[in-house]
């Protein structure tokens, strides 16, 4: 295993913890380890996890620790992170039938600890604000595990998304509408608006993990991490936490990096 810690002063002074691994499995790998050692240490936690292709390995780690019985998810408290508006897990082109397929099923969570986004709220900012509340009552995030999208979201807080905000229903860019077509092999029609965490969401998590893979991201890391800290690039807004967040990341996407 080659691995590369370090840590980078942000903006605040304080230091993110930074890991540049060989590859995708050592990204999956690493990222599944954090994730164990929280729910070791926090059985009860309020977790949120991504989807979206860079995740797939960590969950299939995960699913492997919990059938093999050394990791317990049982009482995990699990939030998604984000949705399609208007789709549900019902449907089986929405994220959240997506992590169903790939963790959540495989895992055996119970589905009275699985919390869905609203997407389907007859009234978005009522379900948002009790989608929040319902965070809080588990004690809010103990840990949020994110992806980079190709323009800097995370969740799908697109380029615009303030600092403070929180669950809500947005806009999809057309770059991230295309990029999520691409799941489907181009054959599902995306829908033009998201409900997701918001970057205060996230933020407030007592730990973040940003997890990062492939040369097609290395711009967009740069950005992200040596950048200004700017809604343009939403996933700037992590190095605001300093070292509550780690950033897990491959020598392919860290190759811009100075
Ligand atoms: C998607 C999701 C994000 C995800 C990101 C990166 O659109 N909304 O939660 O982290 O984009 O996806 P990928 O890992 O497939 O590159």
């Amino acid at each position: 295993m080659t691995h590369d810690q370090a840590t980078r002063s942000n903006e605040a002074g304080s230091e993110l913890h930074m890991h540049v691994v060989a590859d995708y499995a050592e990204v999956s790998r690493m990222a599944a380890d954090v994730i164990t050692r929280v729910v070791q240490e926090n059985p009860e936690a309020a977790i949120t996890l991504p989807t979206g292709e860079t995740p797939r390995g960590m969950y299939q780690e995960l699913v492997r620790r919990i059938q093999d019985g050394v990791l317990d998810f049982s009482r995990v408290q699990f939030f998604c992170l984000d949705e399609y508006w208007g789709k549900g897990v019902d449907d089986e082109t929405s994220l959240t039938a997506w992590l169903d397929d790939v963790f959540l099923r495989p895992a055996g969570l119970d589905s009275d600890h699985v919390h869905f986004v609203p997407s389907l709220a007859l009234d978005p900012v009522e379900g948002a604000a009790a989608y929040e509340q319902e965070i809080e009552r588990h004690g809010g995030l103990r840990l949020a595990v994110v992806g980079l999208g190709p323009n800097g979201h995370i969740g799908f807080n697109e380029p615009g998304s303030p600092v403070d905000s929180r669950t809500r229903v947005l806009e999809l860019t057309k770059q991230s509408r295309n990029q999520n077509a691409a799941y489907y092999d181009g054959e599902s029609s995306i829908p033009d608006k998201a409900m997701t965490m918001g970057i205060a969401t996230i933020l407030d998590a007592d730990l973040i993990v940003l997890i990062v893979s492939g040369a097609s991201k290395a711009d967009i890391l740069k950005a992200t991490l040596e950048g200004p800290i700017t809604a343009d690039v939403p996933g700037s807004f992590l190095r605001t936490v300093g070292e509550r967040l780690i950033a897990i990341v491959d020598q392919e996407a860290a190759s811009k990096i100075s």
